[in-house]
């Protein structure tokens, strides 16, 4: 067994749309990379349903987690030498942004909504758990895999190395910001990545940013929040997204009601029965998920048969504005006349809500999801992004939330039956 701490006799390189190049010297990083459990990335999606909206977004989490290791790795070449930064810790940095995504599994987010699962604790898991990763990390030493998990969990006791990882300008943002960028063929998302990387300082405790970065900065931020609202929300993604955790809930309510599938679905039966092994966990990812769609098309059960159908011949929900405050009045009536219409409301009526909050610096007491980016002033005092920025003040801490109302317009439309009910269904839902 060669030596888990070597460089490699010779670099090795991946080409990459995004990076030009990853490279990778460590041994380590090369036999993570080859790990089953990282290898099974590849059969992920980076962005759930988005290919249905952007046809070429079917890049996947092995692209992203090659990516934030890439960016890392240049960080610190960069940080090498400079106050603050403890070259000890540079493989266990690299380790952490390779890994941490490890624990996605297919369409995380429908998945997760409807399994309850966690793809935080399965990143957790496949770290310390009896894994090929974990082997790998424990031929470091055997404190090692606990560190990796840490940094992740943003417990690590240096908090510079977390917050390389994860703050509002960490390399995971940075790699998946113009990934998904390029991989959609939007032309925000956006920025000079390279000026950032040259302008970036390790202090004690955070990677802060020299003042002279803060245009590139800015622009970043500004690139983030139009991803969001350009690729990330878009209510076409969204409507494909319903439909897929429909799917889910409508086997899950089948299995309960022990419903005979005509070809039984044993790789969902651990989660539907809410105790599912790290093992059954690996074995699932989108070609499988995918692969019971397709055979559910013949399924006895006229809800289950339409919505895989819908979901693989890109026939999607219809949308309209959903304002709660405005709107809840019509809530239970269109409930009712959806049932008139023999058009199951649980599944084919849908409320679904987007927010997100583009940049947020510390506010005492409030849980902060991710450190505030910090300026480094030519004086060597440091300040809070936002208080040098009036680009960023203007869109600090502001929260935007986006609801919406799904529904089947096609069998809205057909007027086979139900006529008048569905006549007034539309004119509910026009206005
Ligand atoms: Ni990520």
């Amino acid at each position: 067994m060669e030596n888990i701490l070597q460089k490699l006799e010779e670099e090795k390189v991946f080409k990459d749309p995004v990076h030009r190049y990853i490279h990778v010297r460590d041994q380590l990083i090369w036999e993570l990379i080859g790990t089953k459990e990282f290898q099974r990335l590849r059969r992920i999606r980076q962005l759930g349903t988005t290919f249905m909206t952007f046809h070429g977004a079917e890049h996947s989490r092995f692209n992203h987690s090659l990516g934030v290791y890439e960016i890392t790795r240049r960080i610190i070449d960069i940080f090498q030498g400079r106050p603050h930064w403890d070259d000890k810790e540079r493989l266990l940095c690299l380790c952490a942004a390779l890994l941490h995504d490890v624990g996605h599994g297919p369409f995380s987010h429908s998945f997760e909504k409807v399994f309850g699962s966690d793809h935080e604790e399965w990143t957790r898991q496949i770290i310390l758990g009896n894994t090929e990763v974990n082997a790998v990390l424990a031929r470091v030493d055997k404190s090692f895999p606990q560190k990796v998990a840490d940094v992740i969990e943003k417990t690590y006791s240096n908090k510079l190395v977390v917050s390389l990882i994860s703050s509002q300008i960490d390399a995971d943002r940075m790699d998946y910001l113009q990934r998904d960028a390029y991989y959609t063929g939007v032309s925000y998302g956006h920025f000079d990545m390279e000026r950032i990387l040259r302008v970036m300082r390790p202090t004690e405790d955070q990677v802060v940013i020299k003042q002279s970065g803060m245009h590139a900065v800015e622009d970043y931020i500004m690139s983030r929040y139009q991803m969001y609202w350009q690729v990330y929300f878009h209510p076409v993604t969204r409507s494909a997204e319903v439909i897929l955790s429909k799917i889910l809930q409508r086997t899950k309510e089948l299995y309960k009601q022990g419903y005979q599938f005509k070809h039984e679905p044993i790789h969902f039966y651990s989660l539907f029965n809410e105790k599912m092994s790290l093992d059954d966990y690996l074995r699932l990812d989108e070609a499988i998920t995918m692969y019971y769609f397709q055979i559910w098309q013949e399924e006895d059960d006229s809800i289950l048969r339409d919505l895989c159908g819908r979901f693989l011949n890109r026939r999607l929900f219809q949308y309209v504005e959903f304002n709660p405050n405005q709107h809840m009045n019509d809530w239970p009536m269109l409930q009712q006349l959806f049932k008139e219409a023999d058009i199951d409301p649980t599944y084919y009526l849908v409320i679904d809500s987007s927010s997100d909050l583009p940049y947020d610096f510390y506010r005492p007491g409030e849980e902060e999801e991710r450190l505030p980016i910090h300026l480094l002033l030519p004086n060597g005092k440091i300040r809070e992004l936002s208080r040098e920025s009036d680009v960023v003040e203007a869109i600090s801490g502001k929260k935007r939330t986006d609801h919406k109302l799904y529904f089947p317009q096609d069998l809205l439309e057909d007027e086979t039956s139900h006529k008048e009910v569905k006549r007034k269904i539309r004119d509910i839902l026009e206005k």
